[in-house]
Order: structure tokens, then C-alpha cells, then sequence
């Protein structure tokens, strides 16, 4: 598969690559004590030029801190069903341990690509982490789609997808406190491939958390089509794998990739703060 050429040019971060088709960590600044519009700048590249940025060696950012450095990216989404912190709805909070029945982000998936403007971006700190495991997959979609022969791209070029979330939310996190009866949870229309709005690549955009079902196909077709392209999505060249260390903050970009949270380290805990960033409504 061919490399993207990238200038590794930055003079405020320290950028260093993980993988050819996606993620780079990024060092040399402390997130703790907010960032200068030249150094914002430059992260802002490396988001868009690598889909998803670890930045490491940080310490514990207090909520108001995270919400404020993800407000530089754009007005924050607030998801509809999971907890959050008191009087803080934007920080969701993830969360596993003994008790827990269900961990967030299990399987491949677009955060919350159920809403008609899905949001643009995650930004996850975790606090606490298990000894092992704990570790959360990425898959760049600018690779999936590039990957496909000329015929099958230009069968999906004219494609669009259904989005639920009724099956993923219902009673979802009833063992954290949230009652949800009578909620109404999101479902929404998208192109089967996106075109990025700030990079103006094309990227694949079903995913097996969300997507249901193909409209314009009978429901054998999309069925086999969306499990072909459910398969194709988990080829390791498309991925890079985070092991975090504690505090570190990932920053991805839903409108490019997918993800998937492993929850391999039961009955030990893992705790951390997610934001999201609103995004735009996904057009062809
Ligand atoms: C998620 O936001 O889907 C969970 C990611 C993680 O916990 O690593």
C-alpha cells in the first residue's frame, strides 16, 4: 500500500508518526496550561494530516481545561444517552470496573453517526488505567475507501446508509443511573462515503455499531455489502493500536476513522473524561 508523503516541519510539537495510514503521538506541550494560537495551529495540521493524535506526558486535566482545549476545535455535542459529570454535560464520563455489564466502545464504530451532524471529534483522557489491556484500536477510513477497486468505489459513490441507535442505547447505561424511558434516540440517512470537510479526502462511513442498512439495496444486498465492507474496515493495514499511559489524551477525527475500545482487563478499572466536538452533516 503507498505511503502519503508528509513534511514532518513543525517547530512548536513534536510530531512523531505511529503508522503509514494514521496516528502520531505528539510531545513537547503541556496541555495543562492551555496552548498559543502558532502551537493550536499545529496541532490542528497534525489532527488533519494523521486522523489521530496521542498526546502524551500530560497530567490530569481538569474538566473546565479539557472543554476549554476542545472549544478550540468548535462548539462541543453533547451525547444523547451516556452519563455525565454534575452540571457538566459535555464531559462524558467512561468508566468500567468489577461491576460494570457493559464498557463504551466495544466493537468498530463512528462515534454517535446515529445524529443528522455527527460529531467532528473525541477528545478522551483516561485517568486510570489497568495494569494491561485497556488498549483502543483506530482504523483510518481515508485507507478502507483507497483500497477499493475503481468499480466498487464508484458503486458506493451513489450510496446511502441508515444510522440507528435505538439497538446501541435503549437501557444502555440504566446500570449508571440513567433512566431512559420515554427518550427518543437518534436515527439518521448518510452517504456510504464522505467527503472530508476540511481535507477534501473521500473516506468509507458505514460502521457495524451504527449502520443498518443500505437504502438503495434490496435487504440481501445490504446485508452482504455492509458485512463485506464491515470486514474490509478491520484489515490491519488500516490500523494503528494505543496503549495508553495514564493521562495520555487522544484526539480523533470521527468524520475519517473508526474505533474500537477493548474491554479485555475485567474486573479491573478504567476511568477517564470524553468530549466531543460538533460536526457537520455528511455530504457525498
Ligand atoms: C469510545 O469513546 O468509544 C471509547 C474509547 C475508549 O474508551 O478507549
Amino acid at each position: 500500500m503507498a505511503q502519503t508523503e508528509r513534511a514532518n516541519d513543525y517547530r512548536l510539537i513534536d510530531v512523531r508518526p505511529l503508522e503509514p495510514a494514521l496516528g502520531a503521538e505528539i510531545r513537547g506541550i503541556d496541555l495543562g496550561n492551555g496552548i498559543a494560537d502558532d502551537a493550536f495551529a499545529e496541532v490542528h495540521r497534525a489532527f488533519l494530516e494523521h486522523q489521530v493524535i496521542f498526546f502524551r506526558e500530560q497530567s490530569e486535566l481538569a474538566p473546565e481545561t479539557q472543554i476549554a482545549f476542545a472549544r478550540r476545535f468548535g462548539d462541543l455535542h453533547v451525547h444523547p444517552a451516556a452519563p455525565h459529570l454534575d452540571g457538566r454535560p459535555e464531559v462524558f464520563v467512561i468508566h468500567t470496573h468489577r461491576e460494570s455489564k457493559v464498557a463504551n466502545g466495544g466493537g468498530w464504530h463512528t462515534d454517535v453517526s446515529c445524529d443528522t451532524e455527527p460529531p467532528a471529534a473525541t477528545m478522551l483522557q483516561i485517568h486510570t488505567l489497568p495494569e494491561t489491556g485497556g488498549d483502543t484500536l483506530f482504523a483510518s477510513m481515508y485507507a478502507a475507501y483507497d483500497a477499493l477497486s475503481d468499480p466498487m468505489k464508484q458503486m458506493l459513490q451513489g450510496l446511502t446508509a441508515q444510522h440507528e441507535s435505538e439497538h446501541v442505547y435503549r437501557g444502555r447505561y440504566s446500570d449508571r443511573g440513567v433512566d431512559d424511558a420515554g427518550r427518543v434516540y437518534p436515527s439518521a440517512t448518510h452517504p456510504v462515503v464522505r467527503t472530508h470537510p476540511e481535507t477534501g479526502r473521500k473516506a468509507l462511513y458505514v460502521n457495524a455499531g451504527f449502520t443498518t442498512r443500505i437504502n438503495e439495496l434490496t435487504s440481501a444486498e445490504s446485508k452482504n455489502l455492509l458485512g463485506f465492507l464491515f470486514r474490509h474496515i478491520e484489515s490491519p493495514f488500516f490500523q494503528v493500536r494505543f496503549r495508553w499511559s495514564a493521562n495520555d489524551i487522544a484526539l480523533w477525527d470521527n468524520r475519517c476513522l473508526q474505533h474500537h475500545a477493548l474491554w479485555d482487563y475485567w474486573p479491573h478499572e478504567r476511568k477517564g473524561h470524553r468530549v466531543t466536538i460538533k460536526g457537520d452533516r455528511p455530504y457525498l
